[in-house]
C-alpha cells in the first residue's frame, strides 16, 4: 500500500536529509515536490531542490513557491545552512528543469485529480501550503494530513519561543493551524531529541559512497548549529538534530513517536514572542484539539532508519 505525498520543503541541510528518507521508500508514492525561501533565498532553495533530486536520480515535478512569506521580511538561516544551502556541499548542476507550474497550481491541481487523500509533508516556512488554502479551500478534503517540521510547545531556535519556520510566516502558519486538516507537529520538543551524534556520523560517513561523504559533511557543517541550542550544556553541543527528518519519518512509521492532541494557536503579533506555537497541553483554552504534538521519538530506531536510506541511495545512485 503506498502513501500518496507531496512535500514542501525549503533546501536546507535536514531538508535533504528528510528527502533522502522519501526517496529511499517507495511505499511513499511522491506526487511533487515544492519549494520557498526560508534557510536559504528562493533562487538557493529551488536550485538546491533540483540539484539534490538530479543527483539522487529522481524523477519528480519540483515547482516554485511564493518569493517571500505573507508580510514579514524574509530572514534566511545563513549561519546554519550556509552560503549555498547545503553547508557549502557541492553537487553536480541539476538535469531536471523546474516546472513550469507554479507550487500552488501543481498542487492545487495534483489533490483535485487524485482519487485519494493526500498526506502533505512540510518542512519549511507555511507560506506555499496557507496559499493554497487561501486561494483554494476547495482542496482541503483531498488533504488527508499535514505532517509537519515546525513550533515547539517550550523554547525556540529563533527567538526565545519561536521556532524558525513558524517564526519566517506565522500569518501563513495560522491560516494552515486554523484550517480544520489534521496536522501532526513534529516541533523542536521532539526533534531536539532527534538527533545523531558524532559516533553516528563517523559510521554514516564509513558507508563510503559518494553521497555518505556529502551527508557526513553537510551534517558537521550543521554541528555548529547544535552549539546554539537553548539550555546549553557540553551533552548538547554534539547533537545534530535532523528536525526535517521527522516529518517524514512519522509518515513511515508513526509508531516510532509520541506526542499530544492539543489547541495550538499561532502568536502573529507579540513584541518578543511574534512567531510562537501557542500549545495548549494542559487543554486551559477548552478549544478543540486541532494538532497531534510530538515529544518523543525512538531514536535510535529513528536513526537506523535513516542510516539504511543512506545505504539504500547510495546503491541507487551508483
Ligand atoms: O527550526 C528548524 C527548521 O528550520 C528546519 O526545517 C530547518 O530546515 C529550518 O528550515
Ligand atoms: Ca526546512
Amino acid at each position: 500500500m503506498t502513501i500518496p505525498v507531496i512535500i514542501d520543503c525549503d533546501p536546507g541541510i535536514d531538508d535533504v536529509m528528510a528527502l533522502t528518507l522519501a526517496f529511499a521508500h517507495p511505499e511513499l508514492d511522491i506526487k511533487l515536490i515544492t519549494t520557498e525561501p526560508g534557510n536559504q533565498t528562493q533562487a538557493k532553495t529551488i536550485h538546491n531542490a533540483l540539484a539534490f533530486t538530479s543527483y539522487m536520480k529522481q524523477d519528480i515535478e519540483i515547482a516554485r513557491g511564493l518569493d517571500a512569506p505573507f508580510f514579514r521580511k524574509l530572514e534566511i538561516a545563513a549561519e546554519v545552512h550556509g552560503d549555498n544551502g547545503l553547508g557549502d556541499v557541492q553537487f553536480p548542476e541539476p538535469t531536471i528543469q523546474l516546472s513550469n507550474r507554479t507550487a500552488i497550481e501543481a498542487m492545487k491541481e495534483t489533490l483535485i485529480a487524485s482519487e485519494e487523500q493526500i498526506v502533505l509533508i512540510a518542512t519549511g516556512p507555511l507560506t506555499n501550503i496557507g496559499a493554497l488554502l487561501l486561494a483554494h479551500p476547495e482542496v482541503k478534503s483531498k488533504i488527508k494530513y499535514i505532517s509537519y517540521m515546525g513550533g515547539a510547545a517550550v523554547g525556540g531556535n529563533m527567538s526565545p519561543t519561536a521556532e524558525f519556520n513558524v517564526y519566517v510566516d506565522p500569518h501563513a502558519a495560522e491560516i494552515v493551524f486554523q484550517s480544520g486538516i489534521p496536522i501532526v507537529m513534529s516541533g523542536l520538543d521532539v526533534t531536539h531529541k532527534a538527533y545523531v551524534t558524532l559516533e553516528e556520523l563517523d559510521r554514516i560517513e564509513a558507508i563510503g559512497s559518494d553521497f555518505a561523504h556529502k551527508v557526513a559533511a553537510m551534517l558537521r557543517f550543521y554541528v555548529h548549529a547544535a552549539k546554539q541550542t537553548a539550555f546549553h550544556s557540553p551533552e548538547f553541543e554534539n547533537r545534530i538534530r535532523l528536525h526535517d527528518l521527522c516529518a517524514v519519518s512519522y509518515v513511515l512509521t508513526p509508531e516510532l513517536f509520541e506526542g499530544d492532541d492539543c489547541y495550538v494557536a499561532i502568536e502573529i503579533e507579540g513584541k518578543y514572542t511574534a512567531g510562537t506555537t501557542v500549545v495548549d497541553y494542559e487543554q486551559r483554552t477548552g478549544l478543540p484539539h486541532n494538532v497531534k504534538v510530538l515529544h518523543t521519538v525512538h531514536r535510535e530506531k529513528f536513526v537506523e532508519q535513516f542510516m539504511d536510506a543512506v545505504k539504500v541511495m547510495s546503491r541507487h545512485i551508483g
